[in-house]
């Protein structure tokens, strides 16, 4: 079965403004999907649906939403009752970095709800329509910070381990059902949250770290696109161990994120 045969006609792409969200809609326009791009800014949603209707000859719903905020299933199921939606990509993120008690509570909170609960909020409903129509896949995009503790990172690392932890579970729950799950856990990629770090050679292009996911959809559990994220993952999880991965990371994310100094 082809990838349009098992998860068209619709693509729900959520984050579809910038990053690997833009990444997501051009590469499952490509495979001939018709996708629904997701995210606040509309102006960009809509630019790129005309690039994707010129480029690929599908169709684009572009939906205006701040998926942190308080009912935005209702309005997202609202605007999508009409379509058959066979891939959702959970897709959109932010971060807090440094000192756990020197972040933000608003921005803690608003990244609570947009990485954790509105992907598993979507996740819950599209799964029983998926299962309905007997066919489908959810993406998840985590990031490679979800396998072991990350220190100056800590809350946008547990909400990433969350995100891991759920879709591996589904992956499993679902695999005989004919919904396929996985979650894509990239390292430093381009995008606005790494913008900072723009020809850092640490930092990967997004094409190649949506591509692995797509491609690896149906066939595994998880992802890591990269070898220095794969030699970080194997490392963490079957070489340093729980302390010691959370020492080093600790040491380095000290360095990379504060610049080693000592805050009081
Ligand atoms: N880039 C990396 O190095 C990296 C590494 C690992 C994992 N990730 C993950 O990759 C995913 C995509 O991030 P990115 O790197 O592509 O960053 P990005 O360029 O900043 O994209 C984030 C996307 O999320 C959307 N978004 C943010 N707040 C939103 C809200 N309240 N409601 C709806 N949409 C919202 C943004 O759109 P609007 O602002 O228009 O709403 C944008 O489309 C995230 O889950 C991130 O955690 C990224």
């Amino acid at each position: 079965m082809s990838f349009k045969e098992k998860y068209g006609p619709w693509a729900l792409i959520t984050g579809a403004s910038s990053g690997l969200g833009v990444e997501y809609a051009l590469q499952i326009a490509e495979k001939g999907l018709n996708v629904v791009l997701v995210a606040r800014r509309i102006q960009l949603l809509e630019q790129l649906a005309e690039k994707i209707k010129n480029q690929y000859q599908v169709e684009v719903r572009t939906i205006e939403l701040d998926l942190a905020s308080e009912g935005f299933y209702s309005v997202l199921e609202q605007q999508t009752a009409d379509l058959d939606i066979g891939l959702v990509v959970n897709n959109a993120g932010i971060n807090c970095e440094g000192d756990f008690y020197r972040g933000d509570l608003n921005r803690n909170i608003q990244m609570l709800r947009l990485n954790v609960e509105a992907p598993f909020i979507i996740a819950y409903n599209m799964v029983k329509k998926l299962l309905e129509r007997g066919k489908g896949g959810l993406i998840f995009t985590a990031s490679s910070s979800a396998f072991q503790a990350t220190p100056y990172l800590s809350h946008y690392g547990a909400t990433k381990s969350y995100i891991l932890s759920l879709a591996e579970s589904m992956n499993y729950e679902f695999s005989g059902r004919n919904i396929d799950v996985i979650a894509l856990c990239p390292g430093m990629t381009e995008s606005e949250m790494t913008k900072g770090m723009k020809g850092s050679p640490i930092v990967m292009k997004a094409a190649p770290v949506v591509k692995l996911a797509l491609d690896k959809i149906g066939k595994e559990a998880f992802v890591v696109p990269g070898l220095g994220n794969k030699i970080q993952v194997f490392m963490t999880q079957r070489i340093l161990g729980r302390d010691i991965a959370r020492v080093t990371t600790g040491a380095l994310m000290k360095k990379v994120l504060l610049g080693g100094k000592k805050k009081k």
